[in-house]
């Protein structure tokens, strides 16, 4: 029994007029009191072991989680630094597959610019030969013969200068091209723009394969005028959908050769200033249309999905609609696809305006 209990029970035990009874009550009390007392205790002692093991376990679990921060700090700057490779090597893939389309474009740039050169020779020749005539005129004193060929040449000198200005933009425009783009928006004309692309496309790709052969069409809204664009990376969009468009026709004149003699490969460009209902935005619609083969539904799932091709290993990085999308997605606009087996496809980009 608890010592202080004890004392109580002996004082009560000398006390003379208690009675039995009540001292057998006292001793039965401080017994029960002392059994508390003893539960008590074994209770304090109990907790005070949980509380000294749930101490060395939080001590425990803070260092684990502090080995945890560590892991995810570590994985976390691991994985900025992948995601800067990445950026690195996305950058450099699509400078390569715009060096790619530069040499796709490089014949057809050459025949461009082989045009206006014949001018630039042709006429020269003759104004040198009208010269020639001038001085013997003069010579002679026929005055108002020199004067009507001088006016010739005059005349051809202006066609030789227009002539080496349309050469000039088109080595521009090359040059354009094969730049980063500059980021900035600038007054376009859209229609140019794409006429200039289907040309160079259509002739680069005749360069390359004498026999390829495609009917084009173009029906430009003259009423469009000039529209804020980045020329170069929407031009990039136009030359990516008008390629893969003659390459789908081409496709199908050599699946269709026996049978269908009579197919005719045709692409179309068409532009269309949009003006929606009041409220909406205005928009320039540009389309590229083909009577290829058309997209199966499993391959549509897919096309604008980065390096995607069905093109054989070696012939295409697969890059180019995954760039147009992203590249008409930064201007606000939507790149939309409609297909037919055996029919075609039409690509349509809208850009607000
Ligand atoms: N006009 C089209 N007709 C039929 N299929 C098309 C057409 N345009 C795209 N595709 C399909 O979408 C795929 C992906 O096109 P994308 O332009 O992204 O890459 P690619 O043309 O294969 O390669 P790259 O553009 O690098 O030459 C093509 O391989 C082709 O299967
Ligand atoms: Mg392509």
């Amino acid at each position: 029994m608890n010592q202080h209990l004890q004392n109580i029970f002996e004082i009560l035990q000398q006390i003379e007029n208690l009675s039995d009874e009540q001292k057998f009550s006292t001793a039965k009390s401080l017994k029960d009191a002392d059994k508390e007392l003893t539960i008590l205790e074994f209770k304090l002692d109990r907790t005070e072991k949980v509380k000294r093991t749930t101490a060395i376990l939080l001590e425990e679990t803070i260092e684990e989680l502090e080995q945890k921060r560590k892991a995810v700090e570590e994985i976390n700057t691991a994985l900025t630094k992948s995601l800067e490779e990445l950026k690195a090597a996305q950058a450099q893939l699509i400078q390569s597959e715009k060096m790619a389309s530069l040499g796709e474009l490089t014949a057809g740039i050459a025949h461009e610019i082989q045009n206006p050169l014949n001018f630039v020779n042709n006429f020269s020749e003759v104004s040198s030969e009208l010269l020639d005539e001038m001085r013997s005129e003069l010579d002679r004193g026929d005055i108002e013969e020199a004067k009507e060929i001088a006016t010739d040449v005059i005349l051809n000198l202006e066609k030789i200068l227009h002539h080496g200005k349309r050469a000039d933009a088109i080595v521009k425009g090359m040059l354009q091209h094969s730049r980063s783009s500059s980021g900035v928006k600038e007054p376009t004309d859209i229609n140019t723009l794409a006429d200039e692309y289907l040309r160079l496309a259509y002739h680069g790709l005749r360069a390359k394969d004498k026999s390829f052969n495609a009917i084009l069409k173009t029906d430009f809204d003259e009423t469009i005028g000039m529209i804020d664009i980045i020329p170069q990376d929407i031009g990039r969009v136009i030359l990516n959908l008008i390629t893969n468009a003659f390459y789908a026709v081409d496709e199908k004149k050599k699946q269709t050769l026996e049978g269908f003699e009579n197919y005719e490969p045709t692409v179309s460009v068409s532009t269309e200033l949009v003006i929606p209902p009041p409220g909406g935005t205005r928009g320039v619609k540009i389309s590229v249309k083909d009577n290829g083969s058309g997209i199966p539904q499993k391959v549509l799932d897919k096309i604008f999905q980065p390096f995607f091709t069905t093109k054989p290993t070696g012939q295409g990085t697969g890059l180019g609609l995954s760039l147009a999308y992203d590249i008409v997605k930064a201007h606000g606009g939507e790149l939309k696809v409609e297909t037919k087996e055996n029919e075609g496809s039409i690509f349509t980009i809208i850009i607000p305006v």
